[in-house]
């Protein structure tokens, strides 16, 4: 990519203390050129106006062929490009848009780093729910970030496979239920004997100490117990695995509560030692009370440990086997105080890693009142959705014909592009709510135009025949295509700024504002009419588009389709 801003500030006569490139901006309209520099800063400084700080700094500009003229207005310096120049430059001459014009790329700050990321972990024998939506996408999203920079990405699910729960399923097995049904009726039936057992409770507390009995039994390894928990934990768990997959989603490690449970000792000794751990009521604590913050309960007094224990205790161990350079946690925004917590027990304990760990928290994900979210229970079922939104998928091209691409393999990527464009197109931390039918429209910012852009322009390449190294000519450009060019040269940048804010929204946005830009190029511009080597000006940039596209669709988590 190259520095536009840059350019125009090295042609500028100043060597004062303001750093001229933060004050470009793009012009509010293309009448006002492309860029411009707002005077007003320097009028204090200059003791001058604005605009006759604007007239000195035009008169004295170091000539640029990218520059193709200036203006003064109110005080702005306006500056126009040079079209042609620019675009060939962009074009042509940057092979690859991630390196600059000394051929640096900016790919390579990851390389031999090791990023962990903890994402999408269920809690398991319940159903996942819509909220996972965005762990998941948000988190396989930013692996892919993270890999475009360089970086070796571990996937890890911390499945939640500790704790009560277990205990009233595995009641609801003994009082009502049966090994068989489980079975044959997977996690269905799991989800109904919690339910039922819940009620139960409700009613009477004696099934409360009973839940906690049959767990106890399940962390003491008892014969007949611990060999039903396994099978639900497995039969759950490969539920879970199924959902993921239909997300395109994969992990490297399902490694959870349970096993790094076994290990909590090894963690209680390492604070005994250290002199941090202190008694209250019987429980075991880190005091916080310095750092404003509730304490840290590392293990209850009746010796069961907490889900802040098992995940300090986790990410020990997990230095260990990855030496991870940075460890993210990807979750909703009411674990931000849990994350805090551990995270200073982690560096009182002068943790090697303690700095490397970072949670990202992001905002609700919740769909309108109506069908899908009152089918079952408090909170939509994830399944319901994926079933839903496949079903609104297959209708929406049902009559449409395909030469090149299965029915089913176009309605599957459709209907995954449009929960995950849903997750995506917010910002990380805002709350949003899906609407399922809106999202489905090829007109709008929806996913499926997305879609339907990029096969349009795979057609026009299909169609035309670009010889290679064909001389171009790019003064055909209008500004439509300039645009074009302009928003090319930045995604970069915005690849780069979703990295570094955590949050995909930023390349979400970019590729859909490509998207607006090709149809708005295409609506202005014949592409296949014209001298040949403005055709192949105008052949170039739409590979280029297509190769951006292609690239911004697979950071988002969205697949590309050849025809719809
Ligand atoms: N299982 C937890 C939940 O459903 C999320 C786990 C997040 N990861 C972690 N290491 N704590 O809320």
């Amino acid at each position: 990519m190259i520095n536009i801003k840059k350019i125009i500030a090295d042609t500028i006569n100043y060597s004062g203390e303001i750093n001229l490139e933060d004050l470009i901006i793009e012009s509010a309209s293309k009448d006002k050129g492309d860029y411009c520099l707002p005077c007003f800063t320097f009028s204090k400084i200059l003791k001058k106006s604005s605009q006759v700080v604007a007239e000195d700094f035009q008169k004295s500009l170091k000539p640029s062929n990218l520059i193709e003229k200036t203006e003064v207005v109110n005080g702005y310096l306006n500056f126009f490009l040079n079209v042609s120049e620019l675009s060939k430059l962009i074009l042509e001459d940057l092979t690859d848009l991630f390196k600059d014009t000394n051929n640096k790329t900016i790919l390579n700050e990851g390389k031999g780093k090791v990023v962990c990321i903890d994402y999408g972990s269920p809690n398991l024998a319940k159903y996942l729910h819509i909220g996972h939506l965005k762990t998941l996408i948000i988190g396989e999203s930013l692996c892919r970030l993270f890999e475009l920079f360089g970086y070796t990405v571990k996937r890890l699910n911390f499945v939640g496979d500790y704790g009560t729960p277990f205990g009233k399923i595995i009641g609801g097995i003994q009082l009502f239920g049966s090994m068989e049904e489980v079975l044959k009726r997977g996690n269905d039936a799991l989800q109904d004997y919690y339910v039922k057992f819940n009620q139960l409770e409700e009613k009477d507390e004696k099934y409360s100490q009973m839940a906690r009995d049959i767990f106890k039994k399940i962390e003491n390894r008892d014969e007949k117990v611990y060999p039903i928990y396994k099978k639900i934990v497995e039969i759950s768990l490969a539920d879970a695995i199924e959902k993921f997959k239909l997300l395109g989603v994969t992990f490297d490690d399902y490694r959870g509560e349970m096993y790094y449970n076994q290990f909590v000792p090894k963690l209680i000794e390492k604070l005994t030692s250290l002199n941090l751990l202190s008694t209250s009521q019987g429980a075991k604590i880190v005091d916080l009370s310095a750092y404003d913050m509730p304490p840290a309960i590392m293990i209850k007094s009746d010796g069961t440990t907490l889900y802040a224990s098992r995940d300090l205790t986790a990410s020990m161990l997990r230095y260990e086997d990855y030496k991870f350079d940075k460890m993210i946690y990807l979750t909703a925004v009411e674990q931000i105080l849990h994350f805090k917590q551990w995270f200073k027990v982690a560096e009182l304990m002068k943790a090697d890693f303690s700095s490397a760990l970072e949670h990202v928290a992001y905002g609700r994900f919740s769909l309108p009142e109506g069908k899908i979210s009152s089918r079952r229970g408090k909170q939509a079922v994830l399944v319901d959705l994926l079933e839903y939104v496949l079903e609104k998928a297959k209708d929406v091209i049902k009559d449409r014909q395909f030469t090149i691409e299965k029915p089913e393999d176009v309605a599957n990527k459709v209907s995954r592009a449009v929960l995950n464009y849903s997750v995506l197109k917010v910002e990380r931390s805002k709350d949003c709510v899906f609407d399922v039918e809106k999202s489905f429209s090829f007109e709008g910012e929806t996913a499926p135009y997305m879609q339907y852009t990029y096969t349009r322009i795979e057609s026009i390449l299909r169609k035309s025949k670009l010889t290679i190294n064909s001389e171009c000519d790019y003064s055909c450009f209008n500004s439509d295509a300039f645009d074009i060019v302009k928003m090319i040269n930045d995604f970069p940048l915005d690849c780069k700024t979703a990295l570094i804010k955590r949050d995909p929204s930023f390349v979400a946005k970019r590729v859909m504002d490509l998207c607006k830009a090709f149809n708005k190029f295409y609506a202005s511009t014949k592409v296949l009419e014209g001298t040949s080597q403005e055709i192949n000006a105008k052949i170039s940039l739409l590979n280029k588009l297509k190769d951006t596209l292609k690239q911004g669709f697979n950071l988002i988590c969205i697949d590309t389709l050849q025809e719809m």
